[in-house]
């Protein structure tokens, strides 16, 4: 493949400070002579400009640094629509979950009926009525289907950018009850905690394959939180939540993804060097990327 890597150290979508940082930590894992060892060819963009000058006014309680999320978002999309138009497989890196609004912005204009698969604990299907926090990284699933505030609904082009039924979340074991409502109106397909628990994640991601074969996706975007582990193993994020998916099962469906051969952009969120423990989340990050793109032990 021709990767481009593309980092976004945002932090405007969530309060904790640090996760603006991600995408230094994952470029000091590694990731450029990891990808390139598999054979792949890659290109650092470097990161988008974001601006560190926070001001912590808050203008919207329902929607905390609206604008720079959107100025954010902007720039991202069009990074990203520029790496396809090169014939690039664009690789994001955040910054926190909310600059999915801009990758999945980026992408639409290339894709009539992209498949989303969104590894998180979360199911960031809050709008400003739903949220419990504020923060826009609890949003960008919502955004993209055309849910929520008018500024993010319409970054890079105006209609929806995916449809709600090429979305499969896997990892969900935290659901405000907003969310849970949208999950069943929109028709989301979600493998939760028990799905995975009582399937095991082979059957999982096969389902997954299958129900997006039936959809005749064009494309397939991953949209991996480093949350959906168990914090035991990716400790160094915002919202850890227990009882999440270990290791290997993580490997496994980034093995099992790679294998389908569907993939065809991918990003990593929500890394925060901060909260972490000597870089142990930005590695697994990185390990889960040499899965992903076809790592082999023999
Ligand atoms: N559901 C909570 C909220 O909306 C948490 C969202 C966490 N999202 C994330 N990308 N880590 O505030
Ligand atoms: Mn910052
Ligand atoms: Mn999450
Ligand atoms: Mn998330």
């Amino acid at each position: 493949l021709n990767i481009s890597i593309i980092g976004v150290p945002s932090d405007y979508g969530q309060t904790r400070r640090g996760v603006d940082m991600g995408p230094s930590a994952i470029r000091y894992a590694g990731v450029v002579e990891r990808l390139e060892a598999i054979g792949h060819s890659v290109q650092d963009q470097g990161d988008i400009r974001v601006s560190q000058k926070h001001s912590d006014a808050v203008v919207d309680k329902k929607l905390l640094n609206l604008e720079e999320v959107v100025e954010v978002s902007t720039a991202l999309a069009r990074s990203v629509h520029e790496a396809i138009q090169q014939k690039k497989f664009p690789l994001v890196f955040g910054g926190d979950h909310s600059i999915a609004i801009g990758t999945l912005a980026g992408l639409s204009e290339h894709y009539n009926n992209l498949g989303v698969i969104w590894f998180d604990a979360h199911a960031d299907l809050n709008t400003p009525d739903t949220t419990p926090s504020g923060n826009i990284h609890g949003m960008p699933l919502a955004v993209s289907i055309g849910l929520g505030h008018e500024r993010l609904v319409k970054i890079h082009t105006d209609a929806p950018k995916i449809k709600p039924e090429n979305v499969i979340i896997i990892g969900a074991r935290s659901v405000d009850p907003g969310e849970r409502e949208l999950i069943s109106q929109q028709g989301i397909k979600v493998y939760t905690m028990h799905e995975i628990d009582r399937l095991g994640m082979t059957r999982v991601m096969e389902d997954a394959f299958a129900y997006l074969k039936e959809r005749n996706v064009d494309g397939v975007h991953l949209s991996l939180d480093l949350d959906g582990l168990d914090p035991l193993y990716t400790p160094g994020v915002g919202t850890p939540v227990p009882g999440g998916i270990t290791y290997r099962e993580s490997h496994l469906a980034m093995e099992m993804l790679q294998e389908s051969g569907m993939l065809t952009s991918a990003e990593f969120v929500e890394v925060n060097p901060i909260l972490d423990e000597k870089n142990t989340t930005a590695n697994v990050a990185v390990a889960l990327m040499g899965s992903l793109f076809g790592e082999t032990l023999v």
